[in-house]
């Protein structure tokens, strides 16, 4: 068709769109099962219901429904699931003493899942809030989350985990100097071989509002807030600091944790220090599209696979994703 000038213009960035095949070949970033790890929350058989209201389609598994699951993620390419216990409240202390009881829940489902399926990894946060009645990471002493002590605390929680058959170890505490004491503790006791995944940039976000629902830990938060421990999210430079510091005490991968809102950290991570770097899409960023989705004003597939890329894109190894087990049935299908 005549235009008024002729053939321009002569650059045409539509050429390499045109067809579904020649999209797919000038791709840059790929979405495959093996970027997906599925956290996963644990119940005892006697607390807590199945499902979670504000966390659309999650459910909490007793010990017995996990090796159905287990077997499901590991089929579909997932390579690790993270475990959260939702610890009955009569066991919940002010010094958190579950969280290094042995035969706690969280470590008879590591067991569990080890007995019945060795070959596919377990992560497990090491913070004390699921134990906590406090609802901190950390131990709270006259209105105030200890640092050094929770030291001590979080060490015995990392070694019980081990014990089990944990093979990542992922601090979400965010006390200072975690990193180096628990990698000593672990060193020490013959646990050389575990890994730690460290919750390096972790910021105070109000987008943790359906997990802390999921395990019960929202409301208590004696003394003072987790904005003492968990960064700021005003800040960018600060989470590097974080990210180095963790490093140096013996991180092997890293996390950048809520993921949507934070694209830019993980960039900076990964072109910064270039070791293998995971983001948590959060349990509130799964919701809002789910419950977008629920109002028919998105399309679910789509915005979780437009989301999940995202993390790629930004330069991530992985995602730990709530919706890990539908991205990858999509991605198998
Ligand atoms: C606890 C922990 C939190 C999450 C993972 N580990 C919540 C918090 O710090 O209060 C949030 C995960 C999510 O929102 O999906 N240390």
């Amino acid at each position: 068709m005549e235009t008024l000038f002729g053939s321009y213009p002569t650059t045409r960035m539509r050429r390499n769109r045109r067809f579904e095949w020649s999209r797919r070949m000038v791709r840059e970033n790929n979405l495959d099962p093996n970027d997906l790890i599925l956290p996963l929350f644990i119940k005892d058989e006697t607390h807590g219901s199945e499902f979670i209201e504000t966390m659309p389609g999650v459910r909490r598994y007793s010990i017995d429904e996990l090796s159905k699951i287990i077997k499901e993620t590991k089929s579909l390419g997932i390579p690790a699931v993270a475990l959260f216990p939702v610890i009955n409240p009569k066991l919940k202390t002010p010094d958190a003493e579950e969280a290094w009881n042995p035969d706690n829940l969280l470590c008879q489902a590591i067991r569990r899942i080890k007995e019945t399926h060795a070959d596919i990894g377990i992560i497990c946060d090491v913070a004390l809030d699921p134990f906590n009645s406090d609802g901190h990471d950390g131990l709270v002493q006259n209105g105030h989350v200890e640092n050094d002590t929770t030291l001590d605390a979080l060490c015995r929680q990392a070694l019980v985990q081990a014990q089990a058959g944990c093979d990542i170890i992922a601090p979400s505490d965010m006390m200072d100097g975690r990193i180096g004491k628990i990698r000593k503790f672990l060193d020490t006791h013959d646990y050389q071989k575990v890994m730690i995944m460290s919750y390096a940039a972790k910021f105070s976000s109000s987008f943790y509002g359906p997990f802390r629902d999921a395990i019960d830990s929202s409301g208590f938060l004696a003394g003072e807030t987790k904005d003492t421990y968990q960064i700021d999210p005003s800040n960018s430079d600060e989470a590097l600091r974080e990210v180095a510091l963790d490093i140096n005490e013996g991180a092997d991968m890293v996390m950048i944790k809520p993921g949507l809102p934070y694209l830019d950290i993980i960039w900076r991570v990964k072109e910064k220090f270039g070791l293998p770097t995971f983001a948590y899409n959060v349990s509130g960023e799964y919701s809002m599209i789910r419950f977008a989705a629920e109002a028919g004003a998105v399309d679910l597939n789509k915005v979780m696979l437009e989301t999940l890329i995202s993390f790629k894109r930004a330069g991530c190894n992985g995602v730990l994703t709530y919706f890990a087990i539908d991205a990858a049935r999509h991605l198998n299908s």
